[in-house]
């Protein structure tokens, strides 16, 4: 994949540098040269076919997948992004801390008013203390369906594995509708029914051919034999985790969300919206064939009772035989293959065994900071949630209501005329904790009506919710742990809950009910994986600590964009400091205005 007008500084740099070496007789390290990362991204729309169906595909650049950022650790990032549609739109670098610099951060309405029609806005930061694969995609509507690419963060120092690598390959899995996605949306929001599931999973844009008419567009990479590639795999779907798999082929799990971890084998990985895995694939097979071709797949792992796309994706390794070339437009996938190693849709045991065996990687060089003892504890429980059809609509949802979805019974109403982080920066929490007006602090640190969160009939239980625009404010420094807890309301499902401005350890997951008595003594505070979004076990919980040291408003939410629309969100405040460097910086100028 290319990068997109890039000029770089590095140049001048080098030869700053070199004069100084000249001068003082001195090696500066490595990590000293910082440079500057320019590119431009123009959103608009372009005709792409995909299962035979042509349409306007919102894209950056008319790529789909968009283009990939590729910075190292430690560079200033600068991205034009330039609206070519009518509506809104804005882009979010998800997994980039944005430390003090939230006004980068992209979702709409919390921390920027989005960018209108023949608008730009520059999204400037910088990538301090991470290294590997995270993504970036639109943070407005449903936009992030086709609107989405690979963020590539390069190390300053050698990757922590040893092995030669030969090549690194994104692998990104999205999804496909044959309609026009914002029509999937609004009828959705318009009915209050669930939204029409995909049409096909993709990777690198190609669906393969296990769906009418897609055959020829199938992604396929050529690999040498006996050699060591890093796949830098990426779940870019709206509304469903996934299962992915190579087969015949054992991946080696080095690194999750842009953090190293203890490098483990696996037939599969389980990825969520949002979340990322680089892996090692050594290929050491000898192709049973004659076409040289092992299928790489994606397919969905389901919990939920709502319709879903429950079809597989298909890609292929190529071996490349010795002394027969075949260019690239003259392979196609083998008619017959067999797919191995992918874990049956609803292998719950295969997603709970995986995501335990992630484990940070710990060493001096890369140490694992999480919080031993904390100053506050918040628990979220997190349901599906069934409201009546108020009388002078029809409403599409179960027993003709309307689905909504909560965080502690709160389904989160989003801005739709000013932004959270503009207004607070404004109004810096006076009024007797309220922000203003239209938002407040004081979400609820815990359920304000326990229950039997998981034990709850699904039907039967009280399925109303109440709607509002509460968020959780922490002074700087706070030492938060979030237990997210999983409800049996409607039905229980995995959750991959993201959260914005901070990585996040995971010290423990569980199912059922959460026991503050019980749990937190099995908690892993040595290595647990640290992360920026985390599956919340289907019927269980996650607790989750973080150091709350980034000033800013920042958003919460479940990455199943579907529950975010529902509500299934919220957003908290990090506080100035007192130190020097411990406050937001100020906006920018051409931050766009509502
Ligand atoms: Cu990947 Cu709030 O987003």
């Amino acid at each position: 994949m290319e990068r997109f007008h890039k000029y770089s500084e590095f140049r001048s740099l080098k030869l700053v540098t070199l004069v100084i070496i000249a001068c003082i007789g001195v090696i500066l390290p490595c990590c000293s040269s910082k440079t500057t990362q320019r590119f431009k991204f123009s959103v608009g729309l372009k005709k792409v076919t995909r299962l035979c169906h042509t349409k306007q595909l919102l894209t950056v650049n008319g790529k789909f997948p968009g283009p990939t950022i590729a910075v190292h650790e430690g560079d200033n990032v600068e991205v034009k992004v330039t609206n070519r549609i009518a509506d809104n739109t804005t882009i979010h670098w998800h997994g980039i801390k944005q430390v003090r610099t939230g006004w980068a951060d992209g979702p709409s309405y919390i921390t920027q008013c989005p960018i209108s029609g023949g608008k730009s806005y520059t999204y400037r930061f910088s990538v301090i203390g991470q290294r590997g694969t995270l993504l970036w995609h639109a943070h407005h509507a449903w936009q992030r369906a086709s609107v989405y690419g690979a963020f590539i963060i390069h190390p300053r120092t050698p990757y922590p594995f040893s092995v030669p690598i030969r090549a690194e390959i994104p692998v990104i899995v999205g999804e496909w509708w044959n309609a026009d996605v914002a029509a999937v949306e609004n009828e959705m929001t318009r009915y209050g029914g669930g939204p029409n599931s995909s049409d096909a999973y993709t990777i690198n844009g190609f669906p393969g051919p296990l769906y009418p008419c897609s055959t020829k567009d199938t992604f396929i990479q050529t690999v040498e034999r006996g050699k060591t590639y890093l796949l830098r795999i990426i779940n870019a779907a709206l509304n469903d985790e996934l299962f992915f798999a190579v087969s015949n082929h054992i991946l080696t799990v080095v690194e999750i969300d842009a953090v190293y971890t203890k490098p483990f084998t696996t037939k599969a990985i389980m990825i969520a919206p949002g979340q990322t895995t680089n892996v090692l694939l050594t290929t050491n097979q000898h192709p049973a064939d004659p076409s040289g071709m092992f299928p790489m797949a994606a397919t969905p792992y389901l919990t939920t009772i709502f319709p879903v796309d429950n079809s597989t994706a298909v890609g292929f390794l190529h071996y490349k035989q010795p002394g027969k070339f075949r260019p690239k437009a003259h392979l196609k996938p083998p008619n017959k293959f067999i797919l191995n190693n992918l874990p049956k849709i609803e292998d719950t045991a295969f997603a709970t065994n995986f995501s335990a065996s992630l484990k940070s990687l710990a060493s001096p060089q890369y140490p694992c900071n999480v919080p031993k003892k904390i100053d506050k504890r918040v628990v979220i429980t997190i349901s599906l949630n069934l409201q009546d059809c108020p009388s002078n609509k029809t409403c599409m949802g179960y027993e003709g209501k309307s689905f909504y979805a909560s965080m502690n019974n709160q389904s989160f109403v989003r801005p739709n005329s000013f932004s959270l982080l503009e207004t607070y920066y404004v109004t810096k929490l006076g009024k007797a904790g309220g922000v203003d007006s239209r938002f407040t602090a004081g979400f609820p640190e815990k359920p304000l009506r326990p229950f039997d969160y998981t034990g709850v009939d699904s039907l039967t239980g009280n399925l109303n919710t109440e709607f509002g625009s509460k968020i959780l404010v922490f002074p700087y420094g706070t030492n938060v742990e979030i237990v997210l807890q999983g409800t049996s309301l409607l039905n229980k499902e995995n959750h991959p809950i993201h959260v914005h401005g901070h990585n996040f350890f995971v010290v423990g997951k569980g199912f059922g009910n959460f026991d503050s008595a019980k749990d937190p003594w099995k908690y892993n505070l040595i290595d647990p994986p640290e992360r920026n979004t985390v599956a919340v076990p289907t019927g269980g919980w996650a607790a989750i600590r973080f150091k709350a040291d980034n000033p800013g408003v920042w958003f919460v939410h479940c990455h199943l964009e579907e529950h975010t629309s529902w509500g299934l969100s919220t957003a908290f405040i990090v506080k100035n400091g007192p130190g020097p460097n411990q406050s937001l910086l100020p906006p920018p100028a051409d931050l766009p205005s509502c």
